[in-house]
């Protein structure tokens, strides 16, 4: 019977170092808490360089038994994690809600977004075909094998701390690579839970290590990593600015990198659009996770036919959300992740009121609820002068922008660096064609709101980074070709 865990005893508080569990090296920690009311939940290891050196020295000594492993056997090893990880969604879902704040029926979702990830590369797993190359000479063979690329680094954000590691972990377990992983300060204790349920599910020592590290800390340990030519691949999800770090430091050793970066994600409503369809679509794709999402739609442009009507529909929904500690059963929108983030929304929402914005609902922190919450909130009159028309909020914000014709919503939603996520809607089928092809992006939900799937590729374009997860396009990633050349055969 597959083991279950109530969510104090899957905490653990330690690195995952070889098959053990460690403290930092010198013995520091620091303090995890809940973003609700700054309540100490644990206090965890707080990794340095050294700490990094002995999860790579662990992952390189694991390297060759495991990529010698046969996929069926890695593919075994994913299903058992992934019937451990559903055995423990409720506790798992609990502890994602504790150190992230996303409310309750969201964090059980995420667990079965994440395993949903590992049962898809445990099949993927066992199908790394390499080709037998059409014959050129009479006298040679040619082929292409795909190989592990070897250790892969993954780090990862707070605001799925399960699904963005389970997404990163699973196809370089399938594909043979070992992992050396560092989760976000804000969340460690989701990703610790996830190895422990990956060592019960019998993931050899040294294959998956894991280190947890304060920010200024875990720097200098991301650096070790970067440095070192035993890395061979570094898959990354978070913002643009430690992307370009990342590829900038790590071209010494010339890594081979996946970068899931920050979005600015454009949702346009047409005038012939179905406006109950776009506004569910919207409210399930902005406010998952309080808007703390990079597929968050960013920037809402509505035709202006239906601009009024659809910020009145949009603003009954919003003004009835239940913001609330995760913990309690009804909230809709939990607390902000930490003060930066809550700090950043309101810097958004007082420089667009500025710069001309109407408050249409919400427009400020809830202090009564505890300092890291923030009102579900709808502007209207929104426009590019604003700085939120230019950098993700990352909060729950729709600020309405008014246009008059297609070419002008095309054009005002690709005007940005970034192409992660980009919706719209309308029921003109020629227009779904030319849309879909103009907009930049790596993403494009078409009357559809929620994008997210394992058997879907995952990634943007542009400053939104590159390579993809998920689908059958994820496991590509974490492999090699090697092309083999055999003569003498006439
Ligand atoms: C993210 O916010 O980085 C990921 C969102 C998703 O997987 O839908």
């Amino acid at each position: 019977m597959t083991k279950t865990f109530t969510p104090e005893a899957l905490i653990r508080t330690e690195n995952f170092i070889g098959g053990r569990w460690l403290p930092a090296a010198d013995g520091a920690r620091f303090a995890v808490t809940d973003p609700a009311d700054g309540a100490l939940i644990a206090e965890v290891a707080d990794s340095h360089a050294a700490d990094a050196r002995a999860a790579t020295d662990a992952a390189a000594a694991a390297l060759p038994a495991w990529r010698d492993t046969l996929p069926k056997e890695r593919a075994e090893i994913l299903r058992r994690w992934h019937a451990l990880i559903l055995a423990n969604q409720d506790a798992l879902g609990a502890l994602i809600s504790r150190e992230q704040g996303k409310p309750l029926s969201e964090g059980r979702g995420e667990v079965a977004y994440g395993a949903s990830y590992v049962a898809w590369f445990a099949e993927e797993a066992t199908r790394i075909y390499g080709d037998l190359i059409p014959q050129q000479h009479r006298s040679k063979r040619m082929s292409a094998v795909k190989e592990p690329i070897g250790i892969v680094a993954a780090i990862t954000p707070w605001n799925f701390p399960l699904a963005m590691i389970a997404r990163k972990i699973a196809p370089a377990l399938a594909a043979g690579c070992t992992v050396v992983a560092k989760p976000a300060e804000d969340t460690p204790l989701t990703a610790s839970a996830l190895v422990l349920l990956a060592q019960e599910a019998g993931v050899p020592p040294g294959v998956l290590n894991l280190i947890t590290a304060s920010r200024q800390r875990g720097v200098e340990a991301v650096a070790d990593w970067l440095d070192d030519s035993r890395v061979r691949k570094i898959t990354f999800t978070g913002s643009t600015a430690v992307g370009k770090h990342l590829a900038r430091e790590s071209a010494g050793t010339l890594k081979k990198l996946s970068l899931e970066l920050g979005g600015n994600a454009p949702f346009i409503v047409f005038d012939d659009a179905d406006l109950d369809a776009a506004v569910n679509g919207l409210i399930a794709a902005k406010f998952r996770n309080g808007g703390q999402t990079c597929v968050c739609p960013n920037r809402v442009y509505v035709q202006s036919g239906v601009y009024e009507r659809f910020a009145t529909l949009l603003a009954d929904r919003v003004r009835d959300m239940a913001v609330g500690p995760a913990r309690e059963a009804n909230t809709q929108i939990g607390p902000m992740i930490n003060a930066r983030a809550v700090d950043k929304i309101e810097r958004h929402v007082d420089d667009a009121l500025a710069h001309g914005a109407r408050v249409v609902t919400g427009g400020k922190r809830l202090p009564e609820l505890g300092p890291n919450f923030y009102a579900p909130t709808v502007l209207a009159d929104a426009n590019s002068s604003m700085q939120l028309c230019g950098e993700e909020t990352f909060g729950p914000v729709v600020p309405l922008f008014r246009f008059e014709n297609e070419r002008e919503a095309v054009d005002a939603a690709n005007a940005t660096p970034y192409g992660l996520a980009s919706y719209f809607y309308t029921n003109d089928m020629k227009r779904i064609e030319r849309v879909s092809r103009a907009l930049e992006a790596g993403l494009v939900g078409v009357n559809e709101g929620a994008l997210a799937s394992e058997a879907a590729p995952f990634g943007g374009v542009k400053e939104s980074g590159y390579g993809r997860e998920g689908s059958k396009y994820g496991l590509d990633d974490y492999l090699s070709i090697k092309y083999v050349c055999q003569g003498g055969l006439a």
